[in-house]
């Protein structure tokens, strides 16, 4: 019912060089049984947009919550799909942390995503100390009910559950931990837009996805993909991990 989804996370990475490993991607899957996704920097957006084959779609990795304005040196939702993107990543950790956005940042940047006609990439996770002090569900939830506007719909969320001590880091939950927090979102959104909406959202999973560990993630209940960092960056480390989400 769901098409499974591997997405690609750049970061602050990749220049025009990098362009050669998108070629590479979309010719070892020129026909994929699941959904691909790369967010390049904004800088490499059209290029790889023109460059990248068609069934690998391309994202942003943020948009400013305002349509338009005077606001230096950011990006607003129309550029994005002017450049040629379909999706955004919205939440992530590393924005909420650099950039201080908080749940109600992240909702008005969806709204303004979404009346863009862009998909988004919602991403929740907690933090190590709240893990430990065993506050992981209802910091999940609370980020999910904060930062997840009401015009979703099945097809224009994905929800990404990205453990911040887990990202860049090597560290991973245990597979218990993985699909208890994604059996608690699924929960959550169905109760929230009911079970047609809830049954259809992609919820991923991120945070040091290799080659190595995904075929375990990709078979845990509700783990419809992964939001894949530092593995995205060379064609041959997120082929094998979207093999692995085919497979599984
Ligand atoms: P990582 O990053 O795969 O490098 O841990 C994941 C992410 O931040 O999306």
């Amino acid at each position: 019912m769901r098409r499974k989804m591997a997405a690609g996370n750049w970061k602050m990475n990749g220049s025009t060089a990098a362009l050669s490993e998108l070629t590479a991607l979309g010719d070892a899957h020129s026909d994929p049984k699941c959904e691909l996704l790369i967010c390049p920097p904004a800088t490499l957006i059209t290029a790889a947009r023109n460059t990248a084959a068609k069934q690998i779609a391309i994202g942003g990795q943020d948009c400013h919550e305002a349509p338009s304005g005077a606001h230096t040196g950011d990006i607003s939702a129309d550029m994005l799909v002017d450049a040629g993107a379909s999706y955004v990543i919205l939440g992530h950790s590393e924005r909420r942390e650099d950039h201080n956005e908080g749940d109600s940042d992240v909702r008005q940047k969806a709204r303004t995503a979404l009346e863009a006609g862009l998909k988004v990439v919602i991403c929740l996770g907690e933090s190590l100390e709240e893990r430990e002090s065993n506050n992981t569900l209802d910091i999940i939830g609370g980020q999910l009910a904060g930062s997840i506007p009401d015009q979703v719909t099945g097809e224009n969320l994905v929800v990404a559950y990205e453990p911040i001590w887990a990202i860049g880091t090597g560290k991973v939950p245990t597979l218990d931990q993985i699909g208890e927090v994604h059996d608690f979102i699924r929960a959550r959104l169905e109760r929230r837009f009911g079970a047609g909406i809830g049954r259809s959202t992609r919820i991923l999973y991120g945070g040091s996805v290799k080659p190595t560990n995904a075929a375990d993630i990709f078979a845990v209940s509700n783990v419809d993909g992964a939001l894949v960092g530092g593995a995205s960056l060379k064609a041959a480390d997120f082929s094998a991990i979207i093999t692995a989400l085919e497979d599984a």
